[in-house]
């Protein structure tokens, strides 16, 4: 049994911006599930949604300010959740990154400097609570000074894995920032936290981790590429021996045949009760009611990253086809005010939705016939493995975990009974569009979609097999 300590800046359903969430809720309930003890560590935002018992179990101080450790279960699990409380830091209400306007909170090096040490006390057991981690699993870059800070303490420190879920995110602080931080000079060399002047939080997990992680295989590969390396593919090359892409699993919470928040469950043997979800979804959001239209989804932050802008080209001449459009994310605000306008212009075939969602993001995947995913890039994307369960075809841009998750519907893949999607790899509006015909046209043969409906919903992407990967890693470690 290995004590696992899991170092996360948001966990479902406590807080969540995006997958990562996800990711930390159902990984260390599966490890869990295989005997390790496992610990989830964050902070302790005043935004978390607490429905169980919460404990004070430690006070202690990190410079001038008092931390305490309180202690909590996951909901629905026996996992412990500990959060690091300092009011003065994470005491606002909202977000745990930006401020109501979208931007960063000035100081978030602090923030996450300051949880960042807190972690280092309890995985050193210094923190009164008889508990010393043999592997600390850190998450992105709010975690990544864990590992750079590990590194100056005895041989005794745990081992550390750092995963990346999106290299897009880096922490990077400039020089002024990084002195008020007053970290141990040892860490500010070239080879250690120092990127172009400053010092980049993901750069001390990708140069200090023992062994490193990303999302996907696909990823792994992608990110020690100048495209997608952000200046940092030459570490990761550097270091490839110990980076692994391990694909994300989903969660049962995503499973059509239990999911309480759809109006009828429905699995591969009733498919068709998911037309009854797909009346609801019209109903709900007052669009025209049809069994025949295709119904096409999407569910996301309305970011770059997710191809938003390839979508909002190509939705004039999208519009004139026959199906509905149905959308469900907020995220900048000109991607906003774009959707916005063309939903106004096309009221019978596009239903906007701004804002986060859960429940309808549950009636969408089970009621709509196509999810889109035009990603720019994407490290994994859960989004295309829970349509695929709730048989909603995705379309999907050959990228990242897009391409490991997705077989494209071709003549081979389909009578091979591989089919469970579409994909596309130009990174234009037009590809988009011409991807989108193609599910149009097979949709007209209904034999047809529904076998890659099959296809799509006999898929196995349980967190089992993830879980068991990363506890290779972990036992692995030397
Ligand atoms: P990312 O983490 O890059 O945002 P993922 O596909 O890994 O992308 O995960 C996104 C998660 O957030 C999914 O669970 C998705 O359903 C959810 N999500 C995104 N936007 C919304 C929204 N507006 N309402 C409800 N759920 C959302
Ligand atoms: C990130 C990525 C997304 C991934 C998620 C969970 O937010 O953008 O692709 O699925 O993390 O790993």
């Amino acid at each position: 049994m290995k004590k696992i300590l899991f170092v996360t800046s948001e966990v479902y359903p406590l807080i969540k911006t995006g997958g990562l969430a996800d990711v930390s809720n159902s990984l260390p309930k599966s490890l869990a599930d295989t005997g390790q003890d496992v610990k989830i560590i964050l902070p302790n935002y005043r935004a978390l949604k607490l429905t169980r018992n919460v404990q004070l179990r430690s006070v202690f101080k990190i410079g001038s300010h008092s931390v305490q450790l309180l202690e909590t279960q996951l909901p629905d699990s026996n996992v412990t959740v500990w959060l690091v409380d300092c009011p003065e830091y994470f005491g606002m209400a909202g977000n745990p990154y930006v401020d109501s306007a979208g931007h960063s909170y000035a100081n978030n090096p602090e923030r996450f400097a300051l949880f960042c040490r807190a972690v280092i006390e309890v995985a050193m057991n210094r923190a009164d609570l008889d508990w010393k981690a043999d592997v600390v699993h850190c998450n992105d870059w709010q975690t990544g000074l864990i590992p750079a800070l590990l590194s100056l303490e005895n041989e005794l420190c745990p081992k550390t894995v750092f995963t990346i879920h999106n290299m897009a995110y880096q922490g990077f602080f400039n020089g002024l920032t990084a002195a008020r931080l007053q970290l141990p000079i040892e860490l500010l060399s070239s080879d250690g936290l120092e990127f172009y002047g400053g010092i980049s939080f993901i750069k001390g997990g990708i140069a200090y981790a023992d062994k490193i992680t990303t999302v996907s295989p696909t990823y792994a590969h992608d990110i020690q590429t100048p495209e997608l390396g952000y200046g940092l593919e030459g570490l990761l090359i550097y270091r490839n021996d110990d980076l692994t892409g391990i694909i994300n699993g989903i969660d049962d919470d995503w499973n059509p045949e239990t999911d309480m928040l759809i109006p009828k469950r429905f699995n591969v043997n009733s498919f068709q009760d998911k037309s009854i979800n797909k009346t609801a979804l019209q109903t709900r959001l007052n669009l025209p009611i049809d069994g025949n239209v295709l119904v096409l989804s999407l569910i996301s932050r309305l970011v770059e990253q997710k191809g938003i802008d390839m979508l909002l080209d190509c939705l004039p001449d999208l519009l004139s086809l026959p199906v509905q459009i149905v959308i469900l994310g907020s995220g900048e605000k000109s991607f906003e005010h774009g959707l916005q306008q063309l939903a106004a212009v096309y009221p019978d075939k596009m239903a906007l939705t701004l804002g986060y969602d859960e429940a309808l993001a549950h009636l969408i995947e089970a009621g709509a016939d196509v999810f889109l995913m035009p990603s720019r890039f994407e490290p994994c994307g859960l989004n295309q493995m829970y349509s695929q369960r709730y048989g909603t075809l995705p379309v999907v841009r050959k990228t990242g975990g897009l391409t490991d998750t997705v077989v494209d519907t071709l003549p081979d893949t389909l009578a091979n009974r591989t089919a469970t999607g579409f994909v596309f790899s130009e990174e234009n509006a037009g590809a988009l569009l011409e991807t989108i015909k193609r599910a149009l046209l097979l949709y007209g043969f209904p034999e047809a979609w529904k076998q890659v409906q099959t296809n799509a919903m006999n898929c196995d992407f349980s967190w089992k097999r993830s879980a068991a990967q990363y506890l290779e890693l972990y036992e692995n470690i030397d």
